[in-house]
């Protein structure tokens, strides 16, 4: 077990800010995990797992508790038939590079997840989507290590409650079971035929304007790709967590009569739920493009906010309150921060 002592948060999260963890372990095997447990019981700390660090943001606090790096990696075929194939993925395993492999191959079902920072395992977590996917979509089930009852076990798709960002993993609603479970792999279902149905709105905008018609999953991924870039900070030179906010999910009852109060009020069918876009009410507050406390909303996603010279958590909070503080008292909505805090 690769044991560290006083790890800087902020080295370890893409929005780079945070105390220390006390400890740090690399869990590169199921052995290393349940050792890791035995420490942490033994130690009475409490436990945290990060994956690539792209969707937590760290206070200023210092952890006194061991963060659990995930290093599980690993694809592997369990089985193919002439329409379709199931894959075995380490939890730890880099969402992009998942992406590729498939879209290598020709397996449709997860191309429109290009380019999102992050792990499987933190994917599944907050059921990352994106341009009309999500990992809910082809997800069979998850291999899970249980620490209430100290064991590995398996547990499908339906008792995961994957709805819009969250799971059973990240809710605190009854019935979930956040910091119970450290999942160790993920089972996929992936297609041999082409995406199917409407395309998101911006990616069939992007398809049209080249001109381009095919569905080929790797024609999906490069305009992802693409529209990612121009839209997306480079998570490998700014510090940003992606979406700071999740979007408004709305009852369809109040569809129509936002529609007619707000002219041009971007809301949307995602999965099973009506979504109003977070992105469009912050830019309509005027905020686009603004520093707030050294944290840019960014000038091409209104959606994310990028440090660029937060000094601190505090930094970070006063931005957040500020644009949430806008938005409800321009729209009534309530804003709700994306990323989980450590
Ligand atoms: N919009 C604006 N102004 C902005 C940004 C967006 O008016 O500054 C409008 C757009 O014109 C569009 C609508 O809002 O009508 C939606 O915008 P976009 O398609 O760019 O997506 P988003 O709602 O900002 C969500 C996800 C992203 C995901 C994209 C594409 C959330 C919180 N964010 O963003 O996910 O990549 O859709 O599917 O659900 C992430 O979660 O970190 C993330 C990047």
């Amino acid at each position: 077990m690769k044991l560290s002592e006083n790890t800087s948060i902020s080295a370890l999260t893409t929005m780079r800010l945070g105390g220390n963890a006390r400890y740090t372990v690399d869990i590169e095997t199921l052995a290393d995990l349940t050792e890791a447990y035995e420490f942490a019981r033994a130690k009475n700390l409490p436990t945290y797992i990060l994956g690539g660090g792209s969707n937590v943001v760290g206070t200023d606090a210092d952890f006194n508790g061991l963060v659990m790096l995930n290093r599980l990696t690993g694809i592997e075929v369990i089985s193919e038939q002439s329409d379709e194939i199931t894959l075995c993925v380490g939890s730890g395993e880099d969402l992009d590079t998942l992406v590729d492999y498939a879209v290598q191959r020709g397996w449709c079902g997860i191309e429109a997840l290009a380019a999102i920072p992050g792990t499987v395992g933190g994917a599944i977590m907050q059921n990352a989507g994106a341009y009309g996917q999500e990992i809910a979509q082809v997800l069979l089930g998850v291999d899970v290590y249980d620490t209430a009852f100290a064991k590995f076990v398996h547990l499908p798709t339906a008792d995961l409650k994957l709805c819009y960002r969250s799971s059973i993993f990240n809710s605190m609603e009854a019935g979930s079971a956040k910091g119970r479970y450290f999942i160790t792999a993920a089972t996929l279902r992936l297609h041999k035929c082409e995406i199917q149905g409407n395309l998101y709105g911006s990616l069939q905008a992007h398809l049209s304007e080249q001109g381009i018609t095919d569905r080929q999953p790797q024609t999906i991924c490069d305009a992802v790709n693409t529209i990612r870039a121009l839209k997306l900070p480079d998570s490998r030179t700014t510090a940003s967590s992606g979406s700071f906010f999740k979007n408004i999910t709305v009852d369809e009852s109040q569809v129509e009569s936002l529609r007619q109060r707000y002219p041009g009020i971007p809301i949307y069918m995602i999965g099973n739920c009506w979504e109003v876009a977070s992105g469009w009410l912050v830019e309509q507050a005027g905020l686009k493009g603004q520093l707030l406390n050294g944290m840019r909303v960014s000038e091409k996603a209104a959606l994310i906010l990028i440090n660029e010279s937060a000094r601190n958590y505090d930094d970070l909070a006063a931005a957040r309150e500020a644009i949430v503080a806008a938005v409800k008292e321009q729209f009534g909505f309530t804003l709700e921060q994306e990323p989980e805090e450590l």
